[in-house]
């Protein structure tokens, strides 16, 4: 079977690491061809806006895209174009497993869970205004779709991958309303899901309770700003940004990009880690149904990872990004 998705290189370290993701999945025998689009820094450019009407357009008629990390550039009416791109396609879910790397050195061994941050709303929308000189007001909107629907989401991941609990992070203690609108959304739903085990636990708790013993949580559901700051701490756990996947996916669209940015202090320098895009690339193959080959690529990432030999200065290694890519390629190759 063959495959037509958007590629959306982004800017700084994007380039890089999306081609290092394309030569892997090449390698890994799933017939795609890529439709580049411009967005990020590079289509202001070309194209006067960072988020040119046909890189929407592209996702829509695509359904899938791999995406490398945008900056936003200033002045051009967005507070930030990854938020547009999510908002715009209804991409609700921000899905970010963490899992431990063999042979990646934690403080915590066999870290493995799941953030679901729901990506449309909160805080994090950024809408933002100043009323009079020195006073800023900053709109939170939560609405009870959005908290059912990344929910429903949510349990329905937990019950197919056979995990084990779902966790809701909030402060429905001071945002009585806001949170406590998804605390009801998120009893609700789990009263459909019997065989799920639910518990709803405050921020504060969650982030102490995770940096002292990660495996006391499993899937943790939330809201927007909190996921943003939460799937970081996470990416700490398990060896630091340049290794954690990510995906945003609605009912209709899915884009997959790593949970880092642009990178701008080592852009361009070919150093940059794409073990994180690489790993998006194998939660993009397991939503399109190649499951044989999401696995052979996670084996081959883990394999190289594992032995050490090969690895990204971030983690410790002397290898740039074509040699660590190469090493992966080789690998699946020879299995
Ligand atoms: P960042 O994630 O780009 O960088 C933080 C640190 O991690 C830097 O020292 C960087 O060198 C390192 N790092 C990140 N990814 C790496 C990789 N793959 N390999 C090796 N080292 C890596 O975060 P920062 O500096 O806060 O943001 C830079 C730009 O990226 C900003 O314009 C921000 O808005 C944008 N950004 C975009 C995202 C997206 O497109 N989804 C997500 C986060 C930030």
């Amino acid at each position: 079977m063959s495959y037509e998705f958007t590629l959306i290189e982004g800017d700084g370290i994007g380039p890089e690491v999306t081609a290092a993701t394309i030569r892997v999945l090449d390698a890994a025998g799933v017939d795609i061809q890529w439709r580049p689009v411009p967005t990020g820094a590079a289509a202001v450019e070309s194209h006067g806006t960072p988020l040119p009407d046909e890189t929407l357009r592209s996702v829509q008629q695509t359904r899938v895209a791999l995406k490398g990390p945008i900056t936003t550039p200033v002045g051009h009416g967005f507070t930030s174009v990854n938020v547009a791109i999510r908002q715009a396609l209804d991409l609700y879910v921000s899905l970010r497993p963490v899992k431990s790397i063999p042979g990646v050195p934690t403080r915590h061994e066999n870290v493995d869970l799941v953030v679901f941050r729901e990506n449309t709303e909160g805080l994090y929308s950024g809408r933002e205004h100043s009323p009079v000189d020195g006073v800023v007001e900053t709109l939170r909107v939560i609405t009870d779709r959005a908290c059912r629907n990344i929910t429903t989401w949510a349990n329905e991941y937990v019950r197919n991958e056979g995990r084990r609990k779902l966790t809701l992070v909030h402060k429905a203690s001071i945002m009585k309303l806001s949170d406590g609108l998804f605390l009801d959304a998120f009893h609700a739903v789990a009263d459909n899901y019997p065989f799920v085990t639910h518990e709803a636990r405050l921020v504060d708790d969650v982030v102490r309770g995770l940096v002292i013993d990660p495996s006391q949580y499993d899937c943790m559901v939330m809201e927007n700003l909190y996921g943003d700051v939460l799937s970081d701490l996470c990416a700490g756990l398990v060896g630091g940004l340049g290794v954690v996947p990510g995906a945003n996916i609605g009912d209709r669209f899915a884009v997959f990009e790593a949970v880092h940015g642009s990178a701008p202090d080592i852009a361009g320098k070919g150093i940059a880690n794409p073990t994180a895009l690489i790993h998006s690339g194998v939660l993009l193959l397991r939503h399109i149904g190649e499951r044989r080959a999401a696995e052979s690529v996670e084996r081959a990432l883990f394999t190289v990872l594992e032995r050490g030999e090969v690895r990204t200065g971030d983690l410790g290694g002397t290898a740039n990004t074509a040699q660590f890519t190469d090493a992966i390629i080789a690998e699946l190759q020879q299995s």
